[in-house]
């Protein structure tokens, strides 16, 4: 026996970590645990992952709950919750758990391609979603995000962000032990399972709502709840609001006169964090959907979940702590899970988020944006100072670039960067919120406004890429524009996610209008049932289904041999061309062979001059149109050409 000189605590030498005789809060939690749990099977491979990651634990939850007298009582319960979870995880997860540490970069492959859908608009529920492993595989699919399929209210649930229970599924999806089974079969198919980690607010149909609605002590204080309306106006200063439409500012009513916080929707209700019971109870939910299979948890909307009187209530240091501490708690009691940052606000704020420590991938929101702004105005400069400036993040981390998602797309660059430039953010987003939605002549696209807000002239864009892209109107170029933005999503570093309907040009559909629970919320337009037709049509060369097809897993197959599209290294490469984009790739550690990516974003042919390449090998080939490539003279891409260039005889 040794006994600690700075608590006086009494520890067996032989088991006790060596910071218990260093650091004596963490002795004492540590002391406590080991009595509770010592004698488990299970505890010495747990034991091995306390000592290695109490202490970030203790130091991320220490600024937030540090100064409760219970504090540590507080972390010896929040650790037994994470044991339980621990004791219940299967063995081939545990498996799966020692694999992925060994090999930290696992995803960072250029084999790695997402793919994200609604259960029941894909494939029905989550059997249907099984029967479509061999397509995933046709596609190349190693990742598939599933949206929320938990319990939630109907008709109104935000396509599943307004979850009831995080332990029971929707009932007309199938059962909770089928999306175990689906998981397994996933897994064996090479493809991790993505689930949304829903963890700023509940749906008020949650236990915990219904508790703190009837006013039950217990669930008092797991919610923002106002008597009247001092606090929420006083808040109400300084937040910004997110969907107007259904219920301005931040704040909603309840039946008995009480005021809720509810950033989204007046039936999602932000939880309170401030009270530590809020985190440890969600982090047994958080572990209890690791053990479900799930590789990547999609950390939805994790700008707002701190919340301070006189700030903006968003991407709060304390919204840092919170992630971090989740992320502790994930390498001690399900090693295999992975976080994914949905931030989509200003680009300083999004990497924050990033790190191997925080999230280890995230959302791209800025390059998507990007993207879409060099279509409307056929000048590359913003996306090529983005690449040249923000696309670097930490070693052990990825971006996820996507064209299209289930969201809306917000026009999230950074003024500061726009103005460089010569332009004007503010002017310049009314201008693509016109172009979008076809208020600006000329324009290809077809998209729908989505919380117009006239009082603060914020909008933000619904519709499918496809539509976007100029499909539905039959636009000549439309398929192009569709290979060129997936094109840099597939060799911009990080991992390409499609939004399924997309690979076969799925088109907006105004239905959801007719339908109570969707109605009122425009990006329903893109999220419409699979289209059976395209997806039959996707065989046919000369349907837009088959060539827009076709391309894409033209793109695929190549990069998936190209070790110098792993990685997320990138170095932008200049082409004097206002609107031809270009980078070179060169893999992870870089060295692994350079491929040089030009895309031509406009409809008309562009030059590239000649001693743009003095640096480039005289011969080269482009693998996309299989054709020779001499870099001693002029170059010109046809219209929403993209090349993917390699040194001859590679
Ligand atoms: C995320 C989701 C979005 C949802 C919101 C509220 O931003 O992507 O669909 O409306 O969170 O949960
Ligand atoms: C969610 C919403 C999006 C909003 C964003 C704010 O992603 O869907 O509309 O702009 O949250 O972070």
């Amino acid at each position: 026996m040794a006994t600690d000189l700075i608590s006086g605590l009494r520890v067996t030498g032989r088991t006790a970590p060596a910071w218990v005789t260093l650091d004596a809060q963490l002795g004492r939690v540590w002391q406590n645990l080991h009595q509770a749990l010592g004698r488990e099977s299970h505890w010495p491979a747990f034991d091995q992952r306390v000592r290695t990651h109490l202490q970030a634990l203790r130091d991320e939850l220490a600024p937030l709950y540090g100064n409760r007298a219970d504090f540590e009582a507080f972390l010896v319960r929040l650790l037994q919750t994470a044991f339980d979870a621990w004791r219940d995880r299967a063995p081939d997860l545990k498996a799966l758990d020692a694999q992925r540490e060994h090999d930290p970069d696992w995803f960072q492959s250029q084999r790695m391609l997402g793919g994200v859908c609604y259960v029941d608009l894909f494939a029905g529920n989550f059997r249907g979603i099984e029967a479509q492993i061999p397509y995933f595989q046709e596609l190349g699919l190693t990742y598939l995000h599933l949206m929320p399929p938990f319990l939630c209210p109907e008709p109104h649930s935000d396509g599943g962000y307004a979850v009831s229970s995080y332990r029971a599924t929707k009932p007309s999806l199938g059962s909770i032990d089928e999306l175990r089974h689906l998981s397994e079969k996933l897994r064996e198919a090479g493809i991790s399972l993505v689930l949304d980690f829903v963890f700023n607010h509940t749906s008020d149909e949650h236990d915990w709502a219904v508790g703190a609605r009837a006013n039950d002590p217990a669930y008092q204080d797991y919610f923002y709840l106002f008597p009247d309306r001092t606090q929420p106006d006083a808040y109400e200063r300084t937040v910004r609001e997110i969907f107007p439409d259904e219920h301005p500012g931040a704040f909603s009513q309840l039946d008995d006169g009480r005021w809720v916080w509810t950033t989204f929707h007046s039936y999602q209700w932000d939880l309170n964090y401030s009270n530590p019971e809020v985190f440890r109870a969600m982090a047994g939910e958080m572990l209890f959907i690791a053990n479900l299979g799930v590789e990547f948890l999609r950390m939805d909307a994790v700008a707002f979940i701190w919340k301070r009187l006189g700030t903006s209530c968003e991407n709060l240091p304390e919204a840092h702590h919170l992630l971090r501490a989740y992320n502790a708690l994930a390498r001690i009691a399900a090693p295999a899970l992975l976080f994914k940052s949905e931030a989509i606000v200003h680009p300083d704020d999004v990497v924050a988020y990033i790190s191997p420590a925080e999230c280890q991938i995230s959302y791209n929101p800025l390059q998507m944006a990007l993207l879409w702004n060099t279509l409307a105005t056929r000048q590359v400069d913003m996306l090529q100072k983005a690449l040249a400036e923000r696309h670097h993040i930490a070693p052990g981390t990825a971006w996820v670039n996507y064209v299209r998602s289930h969201d809306d797309i917000g026009w999230t660059f950074a003024d500061e960067d726009a103005l460089q430039l010569g332009i004007n953010g503010f002017d310049h987003r009314q201008f693509l919120n016109r172009f979008y939605v076809n208020r600006f002549p000329g324009s290809f696209a077809r998209g729908v406004p989505f919380q117009d807000n006239p009082a603060t002239g914020d909008c933000r864009i619904s519709g499918t890429a496809a539509s976007l892209c100029g499909l539905e109107q039959g636009d000549a170029h439309a398929v192009a524009r569709m290979l060129l933005l997936y094109g840099v999503a597939l060799s911009s570093g990080g991992i390409p996610l499609i939004y399924l309907g997309d690979e076969v040009g799925t088109l907006d559909d105004h239905g959801y209008v007719n339908d109570p629970g969707k109605a009122g919320d425009s990006r329903w337009v893109h999220r419409p049932a699979r289209d059976e037709q395209r997806y039959a049509d996707r065989r046919d060369p000369s349907t837009d289904a088959g060539r827009l097809h076709a391309g894409l897993r033209h793109l695929i197959a190549l990069r998936r041999h190209l070790p110098a599209l792993a990685g997320g290294h990138l170095v932008p490469f200049y082409a004097k061309n206002p609107s031809v984009l270009g980078y070179l790739r060169d893999g992870a550690q870089g060295g692994a062979g350079n491929v040089l990516v030009l895309g031509n974003f406009s409809e008309h042919p562009q030059t590239i001059a000649a001693e743009v390449f003095s640096a480039m090998p005289a011969r080269m080939v482009d693998l996309i149109g299989q054709s020779a490539f001499e870099a001693r003279s002029p170059v010109t891409l046809a219209p929403y050409q993209m090349v993917w260039l390699v040194p001859r005889g590679m």
